[in-house]
């Protein structure tokens, strides 16, 4: 039999857990944010050690904006640090960083940050990292819907072209390699509208783990729980077992 890959291509992970993090230590979420923002380092450092081609992390979902204003200005100051900070490194390192979500509702400072950050990692191979914020899944489904059906009204596409393939390209993420392994920290098992389409075949890892406390052995544990999975496609352990595991 065909083992599964020990390595996934593609990781995506929902990172929760700061704010119970944070309170834990009578401290404000806020606290738990910024030690949310090293787990990040940690785990980008992991997938460069363990050659995973892209790594998703959800930031900033479109429901996010309802938490108290304190905490979602708290949250913008720190991306904007972390920006700062850490966009020359990544550079070094051979990070592509991309922000994928409705970039529009952010304030032109914070947004003119990310654009710059993006055009200029745009060259770099060694690992695609991918920050999702003002990102839901059904957002990134009505998006790729509606850019299909203005290519229709252009003349550039018949509406019967339409299929998975074609709507896949249109999604956010649709030319990196599919999603592997979907890993949520915090002990909730859900997927929470992060890249719903994409994680159609993903392996789920669920951890209690809080994020600030995931680090590198966390990620090589999730790794392996992966490499353990049978990934059939729909097909029987059977045809796996005679054709290999991959979709
Ligand atoms: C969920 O935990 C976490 C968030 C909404 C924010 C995620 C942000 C970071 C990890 C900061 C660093 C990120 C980058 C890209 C620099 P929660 O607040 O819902 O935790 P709780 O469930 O314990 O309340």
């Amino acid at each position: 039999m065909t083992s599964t890959p020990a390595i996934p291509r593609h990781i995506a992970i929902v990172m929760d857990g700061n704010g119970r993090w944070a309170r834990l230590r009578h401290r404000p979420r806020s606290f738990g944010h910024n030690a949310g923002r090293k787990a990040v380092r940690e785990v980008v450092e992991g997938c460069l050690r363990e050659g995973v081609e892209a790594l998703t992390l959800f930031a900033f979902s479109s429901e996010n904006w309802q938490r108290p204003e304190e905490e979602v200005g708290a949250l913008m100051a720190l991306f904007v640090r972390a920006l700062d900070k850490e966009t020359d490194e990544l550079h070094d390192q051979g990070v592509r960083l991309r922000f994928v979500g409705d970039l529009a509702a952010f304030d032109a400072p914070l947004r003119e940050r990310m654009l710059a950050a993006m055009a200029r990692t745009a060259g770099n191979r060694r690992l695609n990292l991918n920050i999702a914020v003002n990102y839901g899944g059904r957002w990134d489904i009505v998006q790729a819907a509606r850019a299909a059906a203005a290519a229709v009204l252009r003349g550039e596409l018949r509406a019967e072209a339409i299929d998975e393939a074609e709507l896949g390209r249109r999604m956010c993420l649709g030319e990196l390699p599919p999603l592997d392994l979907f890993i949520r920290t915090g002990g909730e098992c859900r997927l929470s509208n992060f890249l719903l389409w994409q994680a159609a075949y993903a392996e789920l890892h669920f951890t209690d783990t809080l994020w600030p406390d995931f680090d590198q052995a966390c990620l090589r544990r999730a790794i392996e729980d992966f490499g353990r999975r049978e990934r059939r496609y729909g097909r029987t352990g059977d045809q796996v077992a005679a054709t290999g595991n991959q979709g």
